[in-house]
């Protein structure tokens, strides 16, 4: 399928790991400019030079999403060098493990700043520039955790549910322009973020009670598999795409079954 991205100017926050990472390739792979916007410079680099390596048209910027005035020198980069932004995707996330009880208001703030606010900024510096155009797609990446409610990640999964109505309202706002917003939302997916969170699991639980979690985690998908990346990037590309024209406001669960609200 032709998902008709050919001289798309695509910007990925968070871009530099994981899910993120692979939607910068699977957006460059279908013809898209891609923007690995990202606080991980370093990795955001490499990033774009191995896109660039294999032909693709990519570049980075080193961004902290929380950082309103950072957030405008990218839009700032992004707009001065490409003239537009035609792709949005908010991938940038971060995930705690404490119990709520264990948590502090600090806690809460930060994954509220990276997980809500940040994709709220990331929109606003682009907005614009999509009303203006008649023209554009924003996709954000939540959590099934969000739809359901999910133990140690009570103040993640308020900042994603957050994030799910405020996209939903947007695409109220904004669908007269033309403008799609979609939210993906994985479960359980193989990628830098999970795999230390599971370590963490591993070293606190034992080797032997560890396992069985895995066992009894993998009996909650019907698929019995996690996620990979490209799973989700491949989901975001859809959406991203002249073929998802007619679908805004949605958000799509992209999980192996395990929730299907
Ligand atoms: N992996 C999972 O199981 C899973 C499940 C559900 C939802 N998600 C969501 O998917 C998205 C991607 O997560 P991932 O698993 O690929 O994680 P990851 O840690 O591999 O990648 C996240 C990227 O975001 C960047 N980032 C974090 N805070 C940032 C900030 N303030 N400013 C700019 N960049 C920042 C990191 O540097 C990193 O490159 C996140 O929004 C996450 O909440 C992940």
């Amino acid at each position: 399928m032709d998902f008709g991205l050919t001289d798309k100017i695509a910007l990925v926050a968070g871009g530099a790991s994981g899910i993120g990472l692979e939607c910068a390739a699977v957006l460059a792979a279908e013809g898209a400019a891609v923007v690995i916007a990202d606080m991980d410079g370093e990795a955001a680099e490499k990033a774009a030079e191995a896109l660039t390596g294999q032909g693709h048209a990519a570049s980075h910027t080193v961004v902290d999403i929380t950082d309103p005035e950072a957030v405008q020198a990218m839009a700032d980069q992004v707009l001065g060098r490409y003239g537009r932004v035609d792709i949005l995707v908010n991938s940038a996330g971060i995930a705690g493990d404490k119990l709520f009880v264990d948590s502090t208001l600090e806690d809460w703030r930060q994954e509220i700043d990276v997980n809500l606010i940040g994709p709220m900024l990331c929109t606003k510096v682009i907005i614009q520039n999509m009303i203006e155009r008649e023209n554009g797609r924003i996709i954000t990446v939540a959590s099934d955790s969000a739809r359901i409610g999910q133990s140690r990640l009570s103040y993640y999964a308020a900042a994603k549910a957050g994030a799910i109505a405020f996209f939903k309202s947007l695409a109220q706002e904004v669908g007269r322009y033309k403008i799609t917003v979609n939210v993906v939302s994985p479960s359980a997916t193989n990628t830098p973020l999970r795999i230390e969170r599971e370590e963490g699991f591993r070293r606190s639980m034992g080797e032997e009670a560890y396992a069985e979690r895995v066992r009894k985690v993998l009996r909650m998908y019907p698929l019995r598999r996690l996620g990979e990346p490209e799973d989700i990037a491949s989901a975001v590309a859809f959406l991203a795409s002249q073929r998802a024209s007619w679908i805004t406001g949605q958000v799509l669960s992209v999980n192996g079954g395990f929730t299907m609200p």
